[in-house]
């Protein structure tokens, strides 16, 4: 994680570093800073925790420069601190940082040996020895292959000289680099939305590339330094997508949002007509793939366990998930004619990257799902099925979950078609209720205000479960996820069916238990395991779909009922009132909803 951002212009900078910052802040938010030249200075302010500290220095210090470099960081080596903030500098450079090195201990030691002199507890703070060492006895250029041939792990650098005065140098490894081109200045951001306010003339740079960038002049340059020529694309999405509008925070738009994402969505996929699905210019024959790999972290991962749910009713095609941090050091006996797909919102997650490249590495069918259509995951994967949300800002996935589990679900329908597991009309009444899907979320979205009263229970819990069986699980597992990372509740999600398995010796007096129990296969089973946790003092907010039939339980403490779909889209809407019970638990504590404490939104370190 950690965002970086460089401007070379030719006129001062730290403002427009400033607002690029505050863009970049989803990426972390514990400490942020930024260094510019002017007349052969390098001026360099930073502070501990957010954006909004670092422009109040920045303002007493008065900074000077058209060049200039800036940071958020997400710390993994030495504790969020000023001193390990970014940037970091010597006498002749300075650089802003994200990723990890991982021989950091052993440059080290060589570098103290030469007589250099480390002042923070980061490993980036080699680099800015590493470089220095090297330009004592080589030019600028050379010095950059070397040094970035001596770094082990990622990297996204940012690098300005004291004797450079319209230059900065960027170079990436395994963390995204973005350059933009504007009007007699050019910049160098972690993602092109940092950039979008300025430009939206965009080129990124491949693994191993480092690029050199003048107000005037931008050049990329392979490890062995030879000019590599770039691609200049042309962003769309508009400035106002960024906006939160008249929402306290972007997590709540995010979520009022998911009726117009949904039908933008299936308005890409879905042929009204024919009531078909279009997927164009799939690389291999679909009918010809036997099984599936889905892969991916955190709530994407959620999404991938839902689609197996799918693909398994759906289609008879084998289907394995995983979570992308165990997948790419598992001994893996790549399969054929086996479909990998990765989902991800933001295509820049360094593990799900990283069993991309692997797949990829060994000839293997790759596939993305991705929300940023430019990103890493996004570009390098044989094909790419976007989820056409727009950007998601707040740090805990929403409307992106919702999408990737649209898409794939999609997909599961058009393979299960293909395969001729599903005839024909079934497949095509799937599709007319899929249409019908964004207007089933937008009436499910007025359970609102009921939530936010039951909300102060979860607020005050010691602890709290989510519960679910078949369909229901998966949104069981994201439910105590998005109340964990928002409202810091401990929340387990759990399979209703395995409680009595260990994890009903947690369940005591007023502990507050969400049972999601829709009307499908397996609601009297789910109401069963819910009586059991009734039994021994849980108080249980129940969550299921409108239906004439009354629900048979006694001592249940809420109920919320979503709106009724075929049980492929139940899903979707059971996932809406507990994005709301999250957002209103951390809103009752007063935390920072869309930045939530220790984590950050891309993560792009291991
Ligand atoms: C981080 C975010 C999560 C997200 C996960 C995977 O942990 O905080 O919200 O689900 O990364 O991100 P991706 O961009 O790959 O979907």
């Amino acid at each position: 994680m950690c965002g970086i951002i460089g401007i070379t212009s030719s006129k001062p900078v730290s403002s427009a570093i400033i607002n690029s910052l505050r863009k970049l802040e989803y990426r972390g938010y514990d400490s942020a800073g930024l260094a510019t030249l002017s007349e052969g200075i390098i001026n360099e302010v930073k502070s501990e925790g957010r954006v909004e500290n670092l422009e109040k220095n920045i303002a007493i210090k008065n900074m000077q420069g058209s060049v200039g470099i800036g940071h958020v960081r997400w710390a993994t080596h030495g504790i969020p601190n000023t001193i390990n903030a970014h940037p970091h500098s010597s006498n002749n450079v300075s650089i802003v940082h994200n990723g990890i090195i991982e021989n950091s201990t052993i440059l080290k030691k060589f570098l103290i040996s030469k007589g250099h002199k480390f002042k923070s507890q980061t490993d980036t703070e080699v680099i800015v020895h590493l470089i220095t060492e090297y330009l004592k006895e080589n030019d600028l250029k050379n010095s950059i292959i070397k040094m970035l041939n001596q770094l082990h792990g990622s990297f996204a650098l940012g690098i300005i000289f004291k004797d450079q005065p319209d230059l900065i140098v960027g170079a990436r490894r395994g963390s995204p680099l973005a350059v933009g081109y504007g009007p007699n200045e050019n910049y160098l951001g972690s993602d092109s939305y940092a950039l979008k306010s300025m430009t939206n003339k965009i080129s990124y740079l491949n693994d191993g590339e480092f690029c050199i960038l003048k107000k005037n002049l931008v050049e990329f340059f392979n490890e062995k330094g030879a000019k590599v020529n770039k691609k200049v694309l042309e962003l769309s999405s508009s400035e106002q997508d960024y906006d939160k509008g008249d929402f306290k925070h972007f997590m709540a738009k995010e979520i009022e949002e998911q009726p117009t994402t949904l039908k933008n969505c299936i308005k890409e996929y879905i042929d009204n007509i024919n009531n078909d699905i279009n997927i164009y210019n799939f690389p291999w024959d679909l009918k010809k793939i036997s099984s599936i790999t889905l892969i991916g972290c955190g709530t994407a991962y959620h999404s991938c366990l839902m689609a197996k749910y799918w693909f398994e009713e759906l289609t008879s095609l084998d289907v394995t998930i995983d979570i992308a941090s165990e997948f790419r050091y598992r001994k893996n006996r790549f399969k054929k004619d086996n479909l990998y797909v990765f989902v991800s919102q933001s295509g820049e997650t360094a593990d799900t990257y990283a069993a991309l490249d692997l797949c990829n590495k060994n000839n293997m069918k790759t596939c993305s799902v991705v929300n940023v259509i430019e990103s890493s995951i996004a570009r390098d994967a044989n094909f790419v099925l976007p989820i056409h949300c727009g950007p998601e800002i707040g740090v805990a996935s929403t409307k992106a979950f919702l999408g990737q589990m649209l898409v794939l679900y999609i997909f599961s329908l058009k393979l299960s078609v293909l395969n001729k597991d599903l005839d024909k009309k079934t497949y095509v009444n799937k599709i007319k209720d899929l249409k019908n899907l964004p207007k089933l979320v937008e009436e499910t979205l007025l359970t609102e205000s009921k939530i936010q009263t039951i909300s102060s229970t979860f607020t005050d819990a010691k602890g709290s479960m989510f519960l679910g069986r078949g369909f229901s699980y998966p949104i069981a597992l994201e439910g105590a996820l998005k109340l964990k990372e928002l409202a810091y509740v401990h929340a387990e999600g759990y399979p209703a069916g395995e409680m009595k398995h260990g994890p009903l010796a947690l369940i005591e007096d007023g502990m507050p238990v969400v049972v999601l129990a829709p009307r499908d296969n397996y609601y009297q089973k789910t109401i069963s395991n819910m009586q059991e946790v009734i039994a021994r003092g849980a108080k249980v907010l129940l969550i299921t779909n409108k239906s004439k039939d009354e629900v048979m339980s006694e001592n249940i403490w809420q109920t919320i009922e979503v709106e009724s779909a075929n049980d492929d889209l139940l899903p979707f809407l059971l996932t809406v009132p507990l994005q709301k019970l999250a957002y209103y638990s951390a809103l009752k504590k007063g935390y920072d909803i869309d930045k939530p404490r220790n984590l950050a939104k891309s993560v792009t370190v291991e």
